[in-house]
């Protein structure tokens, strides 16, 4: 028989659905909500250069993106690292206690976090750093060469070892699900995917090769970056490199 039915996301969408009486009966989730934005208050902050403009036709971009593997030894540049950040997560507009970002996210509720595995961006040394958005600077959270564990922990994809910067998003899930409760995972998932397109766009548009990995060892990731893997936990990755001209990739 076939075990479509069987499987564990069909369940969760045949039981996360909204109907016209569902939607009004439904009780608010009993779970605590988490804070809007994480810190590492001890880490070593690096501030990001703002001295930069992101231009660039749309159509272009969306018509000679493609997933990128292929990458050369050349350094990014801090302000390509900061673009990139920026067009992902930046903050572009405040309103009252909001601060909106760059990509759309339900509730406004940002549960995504981003960390960087840096390892060839010039003049930052390579690590892991979290991305602060409010302050649009990075904090160092490890030092020292990470791209093969990176590697290892997407398993195997040797590509991202050779990336000049691997993005990795987590998700606090209590910042979403004490608003949207069981169907909040949809939200978070959706969140991660406007975030990361927003990132292969932005390095099409720099003239970079990206590539999005969701093919990673869960607890080797979150291990990695020090996080439980229950209140918080890697969801998506992406790997951005100057590309090698003339890739003929899918
Ligand atoms: C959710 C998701 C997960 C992916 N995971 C991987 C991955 O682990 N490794 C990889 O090399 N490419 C990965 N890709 C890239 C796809 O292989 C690629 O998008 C697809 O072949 C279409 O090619 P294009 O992106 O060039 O249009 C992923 C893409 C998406 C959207």
């Amino acid at each position: 028989m076939d075990g479509l039915k069987n499987s564990l996301g069909y369940r969760y969408l045949q039981e996360t659905k909204f109907d016209a009486q569902s939607i009004r009966r439904r009780m608010p989730p009993d779970i605590a909500p988490a804070p809007p934005y994480k810190e590492y208050a001890a880490a070593e902050k690096v501030a990001l250069p703002t001295d930069w403009e992101i231009n660039g036709s749309l159509g272009d971009v969306l018509q000679y993106r493609r997933s990128r593997r292929r990458y050369t030894d050349k350094p990014l540049s801090m302000q390509e690292l900061a673009m990139l950040l920026w067009a992902s997560q930046g903050i572009n507009a405040r309103a009252g206690r909001y601060l909106f970002r760059t990509a759309p996210s339900a509730g406004a509720l940002y549960p995504v976090e981003t960390y960087l595995s840096v390892q060839n961006v010039q003049p930052l040394s390579p690590g892991l750093y979290h991305f602060q958005p409010v302050e649009f600077g990075l904090e160092r959270i490890d030092a020292g060469p990470t791209g093969a564990k990176v590697a290892e922990a997407a398993l195997g994809q040797n590509f991202m070892a050779k990336a000049g910067v691997v993005f990795i998003w987590s998700a606090v899930l209590r910042r979403n699900f004490s608003k949207y409760g069981h169907r909040g995972l949809r939200y978070v998932m959706l969140d991660a995917g406007h975030i990361c397109q927003n990132l292969l766009l932005a390095a099409e548009g720099l003239g970079l090769g990206a590539c999005p990995v969701a093919a990673f060892y869960d607890d080797e990731c979150n291990r990695l970056l020090g996080l439980d893997g229950e209140e918080e936990s890697v969801i998506y990755l992406a790997a951005v490199g100057t590309k090698e001209e003339q890739q003929p990739e899918s």
